[in-house]
């Protein structure tokens, strides 16, 4: 496995041929990177959807989604296609709100997917690109009088808050228009280590006038997204990207919804609540 790194706070390109990713020591050094880089990327590895899932299984957990849901891949269960095409999917805000930066599973009160893995089956000409940025980093980062005064606050998440720009609460289902769940600003993970939570998803901070809450989240979102703490995914078909859902953001560049991007996600469950 030869690994090198993209910037110095984010990002490794994972040269490995593909009988060995299976393997219980390629597992570990995954998990080990992606607490270290956040994002692992392996260029053009085609892996079909059952080897994605193996490979998934190898790194914890799977979450697991039901056909129900637009994106459901009928035909691989537990692999949800991320597409525009309005022919699978009828619910099209829901990805148009993941043109914002945010973190998975974090308006649920279950601990958030640790790790997502996408795959590109058909790229866009124009757009699609994956942004990714390092929430440890931005903490690790900011003077010491401003993580003093992040302390000890919390933030109410909710999914009508992270589809704002595209959508309106009405438009949204019943169930994810309730989707709310309050979270520290800073996670302290057992380790020791902090990251941020923040993203579109947030609304408010918790006690703390709106308007000065949301300056100080639109802020901290600023200060994260910076070049030195973020990685951008060009798509090739094929690639696989790894990430860790619980220190970095997300969002994809905006694209047509005739340009037949078609990416793969399939999801490690969470081992740490939020703390
Ligand atoms: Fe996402």
């Amino acid at each position: 496995m030869n690994v090198e790194n993209v910037k110095p706070t984010i990002g490794s390109i994972v040269h490995i041929e593909r009988p060995a990713l299976f393997s219980d020591e390629t597992a570990q050094r995954c998990l080990e990177l992606l607490e270290e880089r956040q994002v692992l990327v392996f260029p053009r590895i085609n892996l079909s959807d059952s080897e994605q899932l193996a490979f998934t299984d190898k790194l914890g957990a799977r979450v697991n989604f039901t056909n129900r849901v637009p994106g459901g891949d009928k035909a691989s269960k537990d692999v949800y296609t991320i597409t525009l095409d309005p022919k699978i999917n009828t619910e099209p805000e829901y990805v148009l709100g993941t043109y914002f930066w945010h973190m998975d599973g974090i308006t649920v009160p279950i601990p958030p997917p640790k790790a997502s893995v996408l795959s590109a089956r058909r790229v866009a000409a124009k757009g699609g690109q994956t942004e990714f940025a390092s929430t440890y980093a931005a903490y690790q980062a900011l003077p010491a009088e401003e993580k003093a005064e992040l302390e000890g606050l919390r933030v109410m998440h909710s999914v009508t808050a992270a589809v704002r720009e595209v959508a309106t609460p009405e438009s949204l289902d019943p169930y994810r228009r309730e989707l709310r769940q309050e979270q520290p600003l800073v996670w302290t993970r057992k380790s020791g280590r902090k990251s941020l939570i923040i993203g579109y998803t947030a609304d408010y901070v918790v006690n703390m006038p709106k308007a000065d809450g949301r300056a100080l989240l639109a802020r901290l979102l600023e200060w994260t997204a910076q070049p030195a703490f973020t990685y951008r995914h060009y798509w090739q078909e094929g690639d696989l990207v790894v990430w860790d859902n619980c220190g970095a953001l997300h969002r994809v560049i905006p694209y047509a919804a005739d340009s037949g991007r078609t990416m793969h996600r399939t999801s490690v469950a969470g081992i740490e609540a939020v703390a």
